[in-house]
């Protein structure tokens, strides 16, 4: 069991002598679950680490970053908006965070920042726990922003037969295919592109797909990226729908669920991005149970 209270979240690594500091970085940060998971970790592997938060102004998260290492700071996450300044910050970046452009797990060694992207990663485990079959799958990827980026590696190395990636801006959706063309042929999956208004037509979408993912951010706002034309295309009962957004059933889950299809939010993947990074920093030895995490979450 860790000494330090859970609600103890400053970020200091001078304040906590011997102990290993770790950090969550975000703005705004006050509502992150990433401290409370981390500390069940820390009590599940029977570590003592102390994880606080970051709430770094727009532009000065390289100055905060470099502080808190500098402070002796062992490792970071890294949330919205701070993912791109966070690779720009790495010296040295992992193949899958160079491919996800976005870094959310940072850590010092040897006096080198480390950069990587679990978060395509979690979103796979996720989906596995639930018992979705990922190889030979249709998949559906709302979005083309850094949330879609991030996962698109780590999906396409599960051999879909299909992955649609589609966006409101069709440019961006292009754009994104584009980058992952090769990878895609590589791991024998077809990758195409869409805008969203193209999935209300059946000529374009004939098919119904396996696995819809909304890596948009039109679920903050309350709003899906899916028309209701484009929902009857999209859905049928054996579909499952999974939502990065965490905490509520979205309007994008609410339409999959009248459609008959089973849904997910994204604490899922959520606990399961921390787990890897906890992995990294810890040693993969760390006998952590992050679906136990999960359901203490859900309580
Ligand atoms: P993130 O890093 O979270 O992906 P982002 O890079 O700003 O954030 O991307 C946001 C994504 O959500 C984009 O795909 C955006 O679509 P556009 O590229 O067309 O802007 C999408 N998005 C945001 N609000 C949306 C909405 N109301 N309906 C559909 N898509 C939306």
């Amino acid at each position: 069991m860790s000494s330090i209270p859970a609600n103890d979240l400053h970020a200091d690594p001078s304040r906590f002598p011997g102990l290993d500091v770790y950090a969550v970085a975000g703005n705004p940060i006050s509502h992150s679950k990433s401290p409370a998971i981390h500390q069940r970790f820390a009590e599940q592997s029977k570590q003592a680490i102390h994880y606080g938060r970051l709430q770094p102004a727009i532009g000065e998260f390289a100055k905060v970053a470099k502080s808190f290492f500098a402070a002796g700071g062992k490792g970071m996450n890294v949330t919205v908006p701070f993912k791109l300044d966070a690779q720009v910050l790495a010296d040295v970046l992992t193949p899958r965070a160079k491919l996800a452009g976005a870094v959310n797990t940072l850590w010092i060694k040897e006096g080198k920042i480390y950069g990587d992207n679990t978060d395509g990663a979690g979103l796979v485990r996720d989906l596995v726990a639930q018992g979705i079959q990922i190889r030979g799958a249709r998949i559906l990827l709302l979005g083309a922003g850094g949330a879609a980026r991030g996962v698109m590696g780590p999906l396409l190395e599960q051999e879909p037969a299909q992955l649609i990636v589609a966006n409101r801006s069709s440019a961006k959706a292009d754009e994104l295919v584009g980058l992952f063309h090769d990878f895609a042929n590589n791991h024998h999956a077809q990758l195409e592109s869409r805008a969203l208004l193209d999935l209300e037509d059946q000529i374009k979408t004939p098919l119904a797909f396996d696995l819809v993912i909304n890596a948009t951010a039109a679920g903050l706002s309350d709003q899906s990226p899916l028309t209701a034309q484009a929902v009857s295309h999209v859905f049928v009962p054996s579909s499952f729908a999974y939502d990065m957004v965490y905490g509520k059933t979205t309007a994008f889950m609410q339409q999959a669920l009248h459609r008959g299809a089973r849904v997910s939010d994204g604490l899922g993947m959520l606990v399961e991005q921390a787990a890897d990074a906890f992995l990294i920093w810890r040693g993969a030895d760390a006998s952590i149970d992050p679906r136990s995490v999960l359901s203490e979450l859900r309580t």
